[in-house]
């Protein structure tokens, strides 16, 4: 499991690394990827268990934006379970995401 999300960090990294030419868009896709890495270690192992939770992907985690905040930060409902509470670091990464995205960050 840990070396499975491992590689995928890899792998993340070194396509936000390569893909991206202005340092502009560097930094704002590197903060998405590391949201990314965190949607998919902490949140889809379960929603992909569940029928109708969405799984996050690069591609929909845009539009689930909103959703997201709401359930991470506003009802503190998501990630589900006790054992499943995210750090500081990564809490703070989600923030910075939710940031840049249209949709504003509400505490
Ligand atoms: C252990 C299981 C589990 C984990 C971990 C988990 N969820 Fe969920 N999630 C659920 C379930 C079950 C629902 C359905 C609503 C409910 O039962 O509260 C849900 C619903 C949601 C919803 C609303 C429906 C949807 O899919 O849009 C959002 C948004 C959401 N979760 C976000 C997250 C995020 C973000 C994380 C990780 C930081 C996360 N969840 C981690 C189980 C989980």
């Amino acid at each position: 499991m840990l070396l499975k999300h491992g590689l995928v960090s890899i792998i993340i990294t070194v396509i936000a690394t390569t893909t991206c030419s202005s340092q502009n868009t560097l930094t704002t896709d590197t903060v998405k990827l590391k949201a990314f890495n965190i949607l998919v270690n902490r949140c889809n192992f379960c929603h992909a268990t569940k029928k109708k939770q969405d799984v996050f992907t690069l591609l929909n985690m845009d539009s689930l934006a909103r959703a997201i905040n709401e359930q991470v930060f506003v009802k503190k409902k998501m990630p589900k379970g006790r054992k499943n509470r995210l750090n500081s670091l990564e809490l703070e990464l989600l923030q910075t995401w939710l940031a840049r995205t249209k949709y504003k960050v509400e505490k």
